[in-house]
């Protein structure tokens, strides 16, 4: 089985990342990375431990990363994140304190030296800024570079940004960590808003979670209609909250829920277009490319895999 490392700013849909990952026979998750963004970086790290214990995976270690951006040196949380993720991240739901501890060293030289034991094998999601992985690059570009799979939610190019017309809220926390990564040699998949609004989940999947009457699925049902009650109250053209992290969990699993373009890409740093994720003209002719962009996807099949996951885990 290959190996998986998340890299969370746990938030709501990275807690449906999470629950997917666990259930997913496929993969061993070997590891948690926080981030910072929809909390800040302890508080993410804690929401992780939480719904770890919540889901009785309590041998995944999380380790803390970055607390900031590459460019400044404090992280300011934006009063959206409150109003999509609730002030605690985790939609007001009160989950028991957990019974473990963060893991005491950094979450970036966890990555290179998970990067060095397994190369090929281990596939590495980030569903938030993407600073650990640009550090992580810096510290030991070779360990990096032999990663076999990197999926990553962030970005958009058909569609507009959701922080404002460019920028997509994971990039825009810290777009040159974004820039390092995308004109690194490293092979990506980009499961960007082109496809993750397009893979909606409703009450009525929820509802599903509620009947099932066991702490996760009551749980995860409160924590996500919470979520789903912040799209209709901000986002009012979608009919159900997106699955963005939970997406490309399943993406980084199995490719074939998404098509997707070759392309070589930059990331927008100059304070008009901050965030934007665009093909790199420069490297318009290059015959190698390095991103696979998501385009379109089996919503369909992904929500029935996606069901069958987070279900099957809640009922045990
Ligand atoms: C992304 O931003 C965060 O708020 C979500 O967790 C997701 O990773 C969507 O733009
Ligand atoms: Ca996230």
């Amino acid at each position: 089985t290959k190996k998986m490392i998340l890299d969370l700013d746990t938030g709501i849909d990275d807690a449906m990342a999470i629950a997917y990952a666990v259930a997913d026979p496929e993969v061993d998750l070997i590891g948690i990375v926080g981030s910072y963004g929809n909390v800040y970086v302890k508080e993410g790290g804690i929401n992780s431990l939480k719904i770890l214990e919540l889901l009785g995976a309590t041998d995944v270690p999380v380790y803390l990363g970055e607390s900031h951006s590459l460019t400044t040196d404090h992280f300011d949380r934006m009063p959206i994140s409150a109003q999509i993720h609730g002030e605690n991240g985790i939609g007001q739901v009160n989950l028991p304190e957990p019974k473990r501890q963060l893991e005491a060293g950094s979450g970036v030289d966890f990555l290179i030296e998970s990067a060095k034991k397994y190369g090929q094998n281990l596939i590495f999601v980030p569903t938030g800024p993407m600073t650990n992985l640009a550090k992580a690059l810096e510290k030991d570009r070779d360990a990096i570079l032999s990663i076999g799979n990197v999926t990553f939610m962030g970005g958009a190019l058909t569609v507009e940004g959701n922080v404002n017309a460019y920028a997509e809220a994971n990039i825009n926390q810290d777009a040159e960590a974004a820039n390092v990564v995308l004109t690194s040699p490293l092979k990506l998949t980009m499961v960007g808003l082109d496809v993750t609004l397009r893979t909606l989940l409703t009450r009525k999947e929820t509802a599903q979670w509620r009947e099932l009457n066991t702490a996760a699925g009551t749980a995860f049902a409160d924590i996500v209609d919470y979520y789903i009650d912040a799209y209709a109250d901000t986002n009012s053209q979608l009919d159900g909250c997106a699955l963005h992290d939970p997406l490309a969990v399943g993406v980084a699993i199995d490719p074939s829920f998404i098509t997707t373009l070759d392309l070589n890409m930059f990331v927008a740093t100059d304070p008009d277009h901050y965030g934007r994720t665009i093909g790199d003209q420069a490297r318009i002719n290059d015959p190698e490319t390095n991103v696979k962009v998501g385009l379109t996807v089996d919503r369909q099949r992904y929500l029935t895999a996606f069901m069958d996951h987070l279900t099957g885990l809640f009922k045990q």
